[in-house]
């Protein structure tokens, strides 16, 4: 455990994340901010409990790790803030107030993208909590550093400075086969996506620590390899990554601040709850670098 005056950074018994101690992100310090922003790279998901934040104050403090964009899917944004994508199975009016599908497959957030996110930072509104009392709805990480550690020598040495292909309707359709899409895919979508080709094995920026970054479905070929041993190798590095030795499963409580690093690790929102059990967070993303 690492402590300075207030903060202290503890982690968990996972091969990944950090519980962030001793901080009110209402009013946070800029060393107190520092040392988040290391331990982030370092453990690649952090979690803060009991955080009482306004949308404004979860803005301020996304925008500490860098620049902050308005949502792709503004439909699903929060109204008067199109950077706060509301991420909520709650329905006004017949309607949802968000996304009900987000992150219900494996997946390190917008890596279709030539810039995906450094990290992303939910805060728990809603909970879902089952009649016995037990709190539905864990989001599972995976530890791709952990998992490219675990990579035999030879397909490291095999697969090294290769890339791979991201298709956001191979996301969208995986998703639509795993568990089924609340929403129509549009029609556009995949003249607006194009492939986009990120390393296979990606290098952290800040710590120099290399991650698969591969995810089956999403990713759907391999340059230099045929299709078929690409689809294959994909398959492979894809349930490397979410082996459960490699996880930490995040149990909610109302009031949790949570954010995870999106070159070093993936995650999985668990679709456990029904709709009369709301679960209502407020998710904002921060600008990343292209992978290398
Ligand atoms: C996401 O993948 O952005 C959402 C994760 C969650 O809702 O648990």
């Amino acid at each position: 455990m690492e402590v300075t005056e207030t903060i202290s950074i503890v982690p968990t018994a996972a091969v990944l994340g950090a519980e962030v101690c001793g901080v009110d992100l209402a009013h946070l310090a800029d060393d107190a901010f520092r040392r988040i922003d290391a331990a982030l790279s370092q453990y690649g998901m952090l979690f803060i409990r009991n955080q009482d934040i306004t949308v404004e104050q979860q803005i301020a403090f996304a925008k500490r790790f860098g620049g902050v964009e308005p949502n792709v899917n503004q439909q699903a944004c929060l109204p008067g803030y199109p950077e706060v994508l509301v991420v909520s199975n709650v329905r006004e009016n017949g309607r949802l107030i968000g996304v009900s599908d987000a992150g219900i497959t494996w997946h390190t957030d917008q890596s279709s993208y030539p810039r995906p996110p450094r990290c992303s930072v939910l805060y728990a509104k809603e909970v879902p909590v089952a009649d016995d009392g037990t709190v539905l709805g864990d989001t599972i990480f995976s530890s791709a550093a952990a998992a490219y550690d675990a990579l035999p020598g030879e397909i490291k040495t095999r697969l090294q400075g290769r890339r791979a292909s991201h298709s956001y309707m191979g996301r969208l359709l995986a998703r639509k086969k795993a568990v089924g899409l609340t929403r129509e895919i549009p029609a556009d979508h995949a003249q607006k996506m194009p492939l986009m080709w990120h390393p296979l094995f990606r290098t952290h920026p800040v710590t120099g620590r290399k991650s698969i970054y591969v995810t089956e479905g999403e990713c759907t070929s391999i340059e230099g390899i045929p299709d078929d041993e690409a689809l294959a190798l994909i398959a492979q590095l894809h349930q490397l990554v979410t082996e459960p030795r490699f996880h930490y499963r995040h149990r909610w409580q109302r009031g949790d601040v949570i954010m995870w690093d999106n070159c070093t690790c993936q995650h999985l929102a668990v679709r456990d709850y029904q709709e009369d059990q709301r679960r209502l967070m407020y998710r904002v993303s921060v600008d990343g670098s292209v992978p290398f």
